[in-house]
């Protein structure tokens, strides 16, 4: 019999919905899921494996392809290992789903963003800064009506609104105490609603509205997914701005206001359990074919 390909799944809990998802896609399509976590790797110089999961596997040799669930939380030195683990099994020839560098671009809202705004997208006017002062400005020229976000997002929370002064100034000067970076952004009048497109391989594969209660239109802050048929405009942002940063497969948040479309973010490693709910094709399956046609290319 001939070995089965093999593709990694990089996920911190294997049970989690989008990670079965994508093991029973890649079951079905006779691929032989290996699921581990960041701990399960060992890096090693001057000895073999080069890179070791669970101490056992040789990941280069043994690995057909690696999908990369989120990278998640972690100290400086955790996140920088994770990612230059990923560097180094690129540099190896892996194919990853999506590569290091547009995990990189993706996290970082100044990055992408200032990456997206440089190459004709439309983004939400935005200042950041590590002075207090400047930010205090930034909430006056951006209309006095402001979201305060941290630089790493995380599912809507540590996101605020603010419109009055001396709340921006209180809030910049503890943020400022605690050594965080000050990212201040114009308020976009989205109507409680936002477009979320998937993007898989170039091509939009799913696409919803997410309809919240207030302006956070986070699935895990209760808003709830609503199928669309997506304009040709909205199609050509998404797959643009997946595009630009790098990513294989992308959820890209565009905020849509009487101004026009805004993208929000580009998520480099997105859920896609409410997509599922309101599309008819069978996301993980997507996923997971897509990167078996890139192997045999
Ligand atoms: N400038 C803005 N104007 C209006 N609403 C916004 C703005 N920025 C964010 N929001 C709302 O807040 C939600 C959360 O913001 P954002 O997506 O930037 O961070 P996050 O979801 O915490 O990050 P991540 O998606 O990386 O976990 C968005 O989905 C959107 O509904
Ligand atoms: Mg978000």
């Amino acid at each position: 019999m001939v070995n089965p390909l093999k593709i990694g799944l990089l996920t911190r809990n294997r049970d989690a919905w989008p990670s079965t998802q994508l093991r029973r896609a890649l079951v079905q399509q006779s691929v032989q899921p290996v699921c581990f976590n960041f701990s399960d790797i060992t890096a090693n110089l001057g000895s073999i494996p080069e890179v070791g999961i669970q101490e056992e596997i040789d990941a280069l040799k043994k690995l057909n392809a690696l999908i990369v669930r989120p990278i998640g939380r972690g100290s400086l030195d955790e996140i920088i290992f994770r990612l230059d683990f990923l560097h180094r099994l690129e540099r190896g020839g892996l194919f990853i789903v999506n590569p290091p560098s547009s995990i990189e671009r993706s996290v970082d809202k100044y990055y992408s963003l200032s990456l997206l705004s440089e190459n004709g997208i439309k983004v939400p006017r935005t200042v950041v800064t590590e002075n207090p002062d400047s930010a205090l400005k930034a909430f006056d020229k951006l209309g006095r009506d402001v979201v305060i976000k941290p630089l790493f997002g995380s599912q809507g929370f540590g996101i605020t609104r603010i419109s009055d002064l001396e709340v921006a100034r209180r809030i910049f000067n503890t943020l400022n105490y605690s050594r965080n970076v000050l990212y201040t952004q114009e308020f976009i009048h989205h109507g409680k609603r936002d477009i979320r497109c998937l993007i898989v391989g170039g091509r939009l594969v799913a696409s919803m509205n997410r309809r919240a209660r207030g302006w956070k239109t986070n699935v895990s802050q209760g808003a709830k997914p609503v199928s669309i048929v997506p304009s040709e405009e909205i199609r050509e942002i998404a797959i643009k701005s997946t595009e630009i940063l790098g990513c294989r497969v992308a959820g890209v948040d565009i905020l849509e206001s009487p101004d026009g479309y805004f993208v929000n973010e580009v998520n480099s490693q997105p859920g896609f359990r409410g997509l599922q709910v309101v599309s008819k094709v069978d996301v993980a399956e997507e996923i997971v074919r897509y990167i078996l046609s890139e192997l045999k290319r």
